[in-house]
């Protein structure tokens, strides 16, 4: 039974957990889409995403339309270039869009929060993780007026609970969970979901394992790895579909893989 005609958008889709929601996304609900659903992946190496295209296109028999979006989300030029790629017309063409809010990067986790001196850095770090995420979301769900979204945050636990040497790791994500918080209080048909994947074996979690100026998070990354604790994004990334599938979450929420 097809669960409608569907949109897709994933950031950060040309590796890890990214990588991993479409993979599993490939497996449930755009298995069960109608034909002409469509998938966009936006991430800077184009390599990547063509890596996560042909996964998506192993797995899916269905007449689908994939693009491929680099665009370098610290660079406001390149967001407001590829927005207009997002923003498919008719604006009614689907019956459901689900935007999975993914790239990020975690900073320089060498660096306490008072080591960060200068201007541009913190602006790049924000317009990453925050500034471009609000807009690219903002815009999609004001041009989809009229279709059933969900908006879905991949967040952290950083997001209600700081982590040594990251802090701005954990300033953009608090922030992120009060915008989609903000977004379901101002427009409540949209569904948001801030969703808490636990420590995945992806590069980020090696950043902070390798780099990380604390050594207690070093050492809790250490053991994660050790005794195989580290969880592998496609399993987390099930649960995540799970709930989407299941529709029950309430919107707006903090849900963490653990929690599930
Ligand atoms: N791994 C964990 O343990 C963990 C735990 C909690 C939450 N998370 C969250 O899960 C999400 C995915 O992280 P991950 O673990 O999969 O990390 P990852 O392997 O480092 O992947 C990050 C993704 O974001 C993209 N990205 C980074 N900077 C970008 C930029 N400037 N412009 C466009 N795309 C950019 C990367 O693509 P390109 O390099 O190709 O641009 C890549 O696809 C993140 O939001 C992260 O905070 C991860």
């Amino acid at each position: 039974m097809s669960v409608g005609k569907n949109l897709f958008i994933v950031t950060g889709a040309s590796r890890g957990f990214g990588q991993a929601i479409a993979e599993v996304l490939s497996d449930t609900i755009l298995k069960k889409s109608a034909d002409d659903s469509k998938v966009i992946l936006l991430a800077r190496n184009y390599e990547g995403l063509k890596h996560t295209e042909a996964i998506i296109r192993k797995k899916i028999k269905l007449n689908i339309t994939i693009d491929n979006l680099c665009c370098d989300l610290s660079k406001p030029e390149e967001v407001e270039a590829i927005i207009p790629k997002m923003l498919v017309s008719p604006v009614i063409s689907f019956d459901n869009i689900y935007f999975f809010n993914n790239a990020g990067c975690i900073g320089d986790v060498s660096k306490s929060l008072i080591d960060y001196n200068n201007y541009p850095e913190i602006q790049n770090y924000f317009n990453t993780n925050v500034v471009s995420a609000i807009l690219i979301i903002s815009k999609v769900c004001n041009y989809y007026y009229n279709v059933k979204k969900y908006v879905i945050q991949i967040s952290s636990l950083a997001a209600i609970k700081p982590l040594r040497y990251s802090g701005l790791y954990c300033c953009a994500k608090a922030s992120m969970d009060m915008f989609m918080k903000s977004l379901n209080f101002d427009i409540p048909c949209i569904r948001t979901l801030n969703y808490a994947p636990g420590p995945m074996d992806t590069d980020m979690a090696k950043e902070l394992l390798c780099n990380s100026g604390d050594n207690e998070t070093k050492k809790i990354f250490e053991n994660l790895y050790n005794d195989k604790k580290i969880i592998d994004p496609r399993d987390s990334a099930k649960k995540l579909i799970t709930l989407l599938e299941q529709d029950k979450f309430l919107s707006g929420s903090h849900i963490d893989f653990y929690e599930i």
